[in-house]
């Protein structure tokens, strides 16, 4: 009778407050909480995830499974990165239940239209060897594209159960309005280049009144500017006893921003992990505002 109280005591407590298991370094278990995010339409996304760019064969097969072991639950990969079939790898390899984890990928600027936007989605299903993703993303907003027949396309597929959450990436404010005119779906997230040295808080202002979520790609900059030796972050962190990395991708957790930082090392995951035991207080959040260069750190992409 006592146990049986106590199973629906910690069934509640575990629905009010989801949490996921990682281990630590020394392999010890311990339970920290990676907060849940809930999307417009109810779905519910990590704040903090594993980006995959560049991490592509044996390295993204390796690197995936490692990540989920440790905790991570969201996964972003891109039909442009060339690793769906290693991301699909490193789930079966970490051997967790699918339902477990929050698969993202992303429509490239080559296949958008209707049709070729359905074809793509099914490619990048059998490659990542699931029959659904959690989150679909139009990649680049090419202007001369099809933008509305692929987003009619991803609506249908949202639709049939086979993307939990449509969204997109790198949209501006005059995209986003075009895309809302037409849309029947709103879009559940825009993932922008976001970082100490590209703040991006007007935006973030302008995706809270559409309600849609932001996602920070490159949260550490891609390590360009020299972030991990940033005297201003170095001095926060001795403060709060963190690396640069970890103030910067607590800056941005703590603004209620998504993020996907990346690595193949397993000290960089855990450390990428451990962000959520302090807080940046005022006096942090003055001095990170002093870096903000307010322009992309990747213009070969522009
Ligand atoms: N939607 C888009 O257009 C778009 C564009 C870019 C990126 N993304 C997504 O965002 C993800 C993250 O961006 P990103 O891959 O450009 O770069 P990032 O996560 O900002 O930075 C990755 C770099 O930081 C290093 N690093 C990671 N953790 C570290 C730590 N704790 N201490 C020291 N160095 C650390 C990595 O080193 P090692 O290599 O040694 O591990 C790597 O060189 C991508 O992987 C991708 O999923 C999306």
């Amino acid at each position: 009778m006592y146990s049986k109280l106590k199973i629906i005591l910690l069934w509640a407590l575990l629905s009010v407050f989801p949490l996921v298991t990682f281990a630590q370094s020394d392999g010890a278990a311990i339970t920290k909480s990676i907060p849940l995010i809930t999307l417009n339409n109810g779905v519910k996304m990590p704040i903090l995830g594993f980006g995959t760019l560049s991490l592509n064969g044996a390295t993204g097969e390796n690197s995936v499974a490692e990540a989920i072991s440790l905790g991570y639950r969201l996964l972003d990969t891109a039909t442009t990165y060339g690793n769906e079939e290693s991301v699909g790898k490193g789930i079966k390899k970490s051997g967790i239940d699918r339902e477990e984890l929050f698969i993202t990928t992303k429509l490239w600027v080559d296949d958008m239209g209707y049709e070729k936007a359905k074809k793509a989605f099914d490619v990048s299903l059998k490659k990542l060897d699931v029959d659904y993703v959690d989150l679909y993303l139009i990649h680049r907003p090419r202007p001369r594209e099809d933008i509305k027949g692929s987003w009619k396309a991803m609506e249908e597929l949202y639709k049939a159960g086979k993307i939990k959450a449509i969204g997109v990436s790198n949209f501006d404010s005059e995209q986003l309005e075009e895309l809302l005119s037409y849309a029947e779906i709103k879009p559940a997230v825009n993932q922008i280049e976001t970082h100490t040295f590209f703040h991006q808080f007007e935006t973030q202002e302008l995706l809270q009144k559409m309600g849609i979520q932001m996602e920070a790609w490159s949260p550490l900059a891609g390590g360009r500017n020299d972030i991990f030796s940033n005297p201003v972050l170095a001095t926060i962190g001795k403060k709060h006893n963190k690396s640069n990395a970890q103030v910067a991708l607590r800056w941005i957790i703590q603004r209620g921003i998504i993020t996907i930082p990346r690595t193949s090392d397993k000290e960089y995951m855990l450390e990428n992990l451990n962000i959520f035991d302090f807080e940046l207080d005022n006096d942090d959040l003055k001095q990170i505002a002093t870096l903000n260069l307010n322009t992309t750190q990747f213009p070969e992409w522009e």
